[in-house]
């Protein structure tokens, strides 16, 4: 049978269309984001993810609370692309943020601090006139977080109690994937057992193992990609203690 070039073109013509109404090849979702009334410029230092004051200026200030997205606590250190819709003042990259705290607004994804609110403007002009709208129609997608120059680490939460309590959390989670669980394992005879999530991005123990830990972090689930337990190449040290940070010598993709 021969194809007429008419066919040819009416049969591309289709199969371009359908992708087109099927297919958002950039993955956007659409919604909408406020901000943080309560910070002048950064995240906040409370947020549900447990990061503290940390949380106020990972990522250089340009965080979020989430609905949804949160996941209970899953999504807490899950990095997003957010940029407004409003082709008078946003630009079109929009800022990328970190999760680091649970919270709604109406119907909002994102509470962003004021700074990455802010960002979105295309200039710093815009991103006072985003300010002065209050909520904005945003778009979003999962994108990965980049720490240039940091390892994945281990922070003891100051709630810890050295020998008898211990708790941690994950920080520099580079990536678009998530971590699904946490095994702590004793390294002179290589039994491990499987944490609790107690809240956020916090880890805890009682009565850990003494001497030297190693904390193993199940990876994958987020844009893609098998899960995989990622094995740190530094150990906690045995006398651990409560606020130090413990590189863990391992970056995520
Ligand atoms: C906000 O975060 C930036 C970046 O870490 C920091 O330099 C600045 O001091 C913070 N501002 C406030 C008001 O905490
Ligand atoms: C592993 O070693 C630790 C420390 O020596 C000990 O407390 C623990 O009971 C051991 N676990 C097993 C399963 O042998
Ligand atoms: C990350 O870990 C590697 C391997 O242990 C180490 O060589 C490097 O210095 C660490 N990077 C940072 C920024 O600490």
């Amino acid at each position: 049978m021969a194809l007429s070039p008419q066919l040819i073109l009416h049969v591309l013509l289709v199969a371009l269309l359908g992708l087109q109404s099927t297919v958002r090849a950039d993955n956007f979702t659409p919604s909408s984001a406020a901000y943080y009334p309560n910070s002048k410029e950064n995240g906040t230092g409370d947020g549900a993810c447990g990061y503290r004051s940390f949380g106020a200026t990972l990522n250089g200030g340009d965080v979020s609370a989430a609905s949804v997205l949160y996941r209970n606590g899953v999504g807490c250190g899950a990095c997003y692309q957010v940029k407004c819709t409003n082709a008078n003042y946003c630009s079109d990259n929009g800022v990328t943020i970190v999760i680091t705290d649970s919270g709604a607004s109406g119907n909002t994804d994102f509470i962003l601090s004021q700074r990455a609110f802010a960002e979105m403007g295309q200039t710093a002009d815009a991103g006072a006139s985003l300010l002065a709208l209050g909520v904005v129609g945003i778009e979003f997608r999962r994108t990965s977080c980049s720490y240039p120059n940091k390892n994945i680490s281990f922070k003891i939460d100051e709630s810890s109690n050295y020998p008898h309590y211990l708790a941690f959390l994950i920080l520099y989670q580079q990536g678009d994937q998530d971590i699904n669980a946490v095994q702590l394992c004793e390294t002179e005879n290589l039994t491990c057992k499987l944490l609790d999530r107690s809240h956020g991005a916090v880890w805890t123990v009682v009565s850990p193992p003494s001497g030297p830990l190693s904390i193993r972090m199940l990876v994958g689930g987020g844009n893609g990609g098998d899960e995989s337990w990622v094995v740190p190449l530094n150990n906690i040290p045995q006398d651990w203690q409560p606020g130090s940070t413990y590189d863990s010598g391992v970056q995520l993709n």
